[in-house]
């Protein structure tokens, strides 16, 4: 369960492959501006498209036998997942969105999850990120 903690930071890691780039792209004004991380991965469009594949691939991982998390993943509403984990990310990377939803402490507590279980969920979204070729 500790890992829950570091688990925003872990996301991104995970999506960036490592932190800072240093990729750079002309402004309007002709100076060098550093993109975010939020642009080079092609802003909430690119992320919400993520995001959306994720959820539904760890929604239908048979692999995931925690009988908490299918509960809960039943009784909630996964729209609401969704945008909360997608401003998540957008405002993490250096995104305009808020992130408006619970801690990922309270968000989680309860569920049990393992760190298998959590490994697996990792490899769910490395797959949805290779699904949509985003580059290291
Ligand atoms: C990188 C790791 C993860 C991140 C960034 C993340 C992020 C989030 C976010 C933003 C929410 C919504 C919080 C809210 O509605 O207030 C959420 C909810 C949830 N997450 Fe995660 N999560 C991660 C890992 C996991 C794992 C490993 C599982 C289970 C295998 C899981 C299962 C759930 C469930 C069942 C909910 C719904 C909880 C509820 O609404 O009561 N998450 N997560």
């Amino acid at each position: 369960m500790k890992t829950i903690r570091f688990i925003p930071l872990i996301l991104v890691f995970v999506i960036t492959g490592c932190t800072k780039m240093g990729m750079m792209h002309e402004s309007s004004m002709g100076m060098m501006h550093e993109s975010s991380l939020y642009e080079r991965l092609g802003g909430k469009p690119a992320i919400d498209a993520v995001v959306e594949d994720f959820v539904n691939r760890l929604g239908g991982d048979t692999r995931i036998k925690n009988e908490k998390v299918k509960a809960r993943l039943a009784a909630i509403s996964i729209p609401n997942l969704k945008m909360h984990l997608a401003n998540l990310i957008c405002a993490g990377t250096g995104g305009p969105c808020k992130y408006g939803g619970r801690d990922m402490k309270n968000a989680h507590v309860g569920l049990s999850i393992t760190s298998h279980e959590f490994d697996l969920t990792v490899e769910d979204l490395v797959t949805t990120l290779d699904k949509f070729k985003v580059p290291a």
